[in-house]
């Protein structure tokens, strides 16, 4: 991890659990889930000067059935940005990651009504120039399920549609010497439990069982691109 990243996230950190006491504030806390690296799919740890710019990724993390996206947004994002969860709890993102501060992660589990996306299709995802439509802006996540629209290169912060939150953001730690990326935890609203409720049935025909999909997933997890992770993307 480089030493300003470090230090981002635990400004981060510290900021969020000064933030208050009670539901709200522990809603935007920081939860750290192990540091789990990202390889690719031969199990080789992801480089992440070799991500593509533009280019939607999957992950799973922190459990073997929570999706992740891992942007690299070709340029530098915003740093510390001040977010709120529905609860109105505060909360500072950092910012991205690596060589340029342009790798970010986060749930893709859509804040509105839990879209996510499966083996078989997907209503969510990143849209860079050349995928955007008229309907959904350029450098957006965007969700067509009711067009709630993401920020990446701001903590995912919501600019349109019905989402009452920001997708909650994966930290990560960059290693410069080895080009490397971890996951090591969450921050901003998670809609975990919500999200393992709402899809019991779905999660586990795709995951083998319920509690295979609520697993935490530990050492390493594969980064793979959305197309090719998922048969049919949806691009409003
Ligand atoms: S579920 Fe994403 S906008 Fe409604």
């Amino acid at each position: 991890m480089e030493r300003r990243d470090f230090i981002r996230v635990c400004a981060a950190s510290a900021i969020a659990l000064q933030g208050g006491t009670g539901a709200a504030a522990a809603d935007a806390r920081p939860r750290s889930y192990g540091r789990t690296q990202l390889t690719d799919d031969g199990g080789r740890p992801l480089r992440a000067t070799r991500l593509a710019v533009g280019e939607n990724y999957v992950f799973h993390y922190p459990f073997e059935g929570t999706p992740c996206f891992l942007l690299n947004l070709g340029k530098p994002t915003g740093r510390n940005v001040p977010l709120k969860t529905e609860t109105g709890a505060a909360y500072q993102w950092p910012g991205g990651v690596g060589p340029r501060g342009a790798i970010v992660a986060y749930s893709a589990i859509c804040s509105h009504q839990l879209t996510y996306p499966t083996r078989q299709i997907s209503f969510i995802s990143y849209r860079d120039q050349s995928t955007a439509s008229r309907i959904s802006k350029p450098n957006m996540i965007h969700c067509c399920s009711e067009h709630s629209e993401y920020d990446p290169a701001a903590g995912a912060r919501v600019l349109g549609g019905p989402a009452p939150q920001p997708l909650c953001a994966i930290l990560l730690e960059y290693d410069a010497a080895g080009d490397t990326l971890h996951a090591t935890g969450t921050l901003g609203g998670e809609m975990f439990n919500t999200f393992f409720s709402k899809y019991e049935m779905r999660l586990a025909l795709e995951h083998g069982s319920t509690i295979r999909a609520q697993q935490r997933v530990t050492g390493n997890t594969v980064v793979t691109p959305l197309k090719q992770f998922c048969k049919q993307q949806v691009r409003c």
